[in-house]
């Protein structure tokens, strides 16, 4: 049977733009046949950007909320399963970039408490709404919040004093030394910030 996080019900608006498949009609449209041509009409159209921010912020949140968190929950539960057999029998430190509010982090600090382990958990995130858009493109849209993210966490049970946040804006150096597992959104490989932490990474010092 699949565990169970909690995620409160101020996390909606963040999620619903974070993962795309958690929402009814945006992902009904975008993963059409028309989905491709629909995006490329969105994304030239003036006010279309704010009128979709609405909708998915304060619309869609009101009426489903709850499907919502049901979906988000079980998108986070197969990613975690997934990534599972490769985490390290012992983490004292985790970092976790561009995790939006925290689900995934939220099932790996579980993962870690039955072990008796505690681990830091940092996140880096930007706690704003951009303008939303899809797909790769220089800089990665943000929309997150992280004292939301942080909630997420204690929700399940993480120490307060266990978690760190940093807004990605104000990361001009971050030491990495130590960490024992670095969870990088994916969708930020290809940004100019992204690259920024994999030369911190790759060079240290
Ligand atoms: C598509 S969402 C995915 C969130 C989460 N990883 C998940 O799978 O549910 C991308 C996340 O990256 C964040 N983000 C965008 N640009 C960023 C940057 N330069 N540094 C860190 N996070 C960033 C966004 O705010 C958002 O939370």
């Amino acid at each position: 049977m699949m565990a169970v996080i909690t995620i409160p019900r101020e996390a909606v608006p963040y999620m619903l733009l974070q993962r795309l498949e958690v929402q009814e009609l945006g992902a009904k449209i975008h993963y059409s046949i028309l989905g491709k041509w629909v995006y490329k009409l969105y994304e030239k159209t003036p006010g279309a950007k704010h009128l979709y921010r609405i909708y998915s912020m304060k619309i869609e949140p009101m009426f489903r909320f709850k499907r919502i968190i049901e979906k988000y929950v079980g998108v986070m539960y197969r990613e975690f399963q997934q990534i599972a057999p490769y985490l390290p029998d012992n983490a004292n430190k985790i970092i976790g970039i561009g995790p939006g509010v925290g689900g995934l982090e939220a099932y790996m600090s579980r993962y870690y408490s039955t072990k008796g382990l505690s681990p830091e958990i940092t996140l880096i995130d930007k706690s704003r709404i951009d303008d939303i858009y899809y797909g790769f493109h220089e800089e990665a849209a943000a929309y997150n919040s992280l004292d939301i993210a942080r909630s997420v966490l204690i929700d399940n049970g993480h120490l307060g004093n266990k978690i760190i946040c940093i807004e990605a804006d104000d990361l001009h150096r971050f030491d990495v030394y130590g960490a024992d597992l670095i969870r990088p959104e994916h969708r930020l490989a290809q940004t100019r910030q992204f690259e920024t932490l994999r030369v911190l990474v790759n060079n240290p010092g």
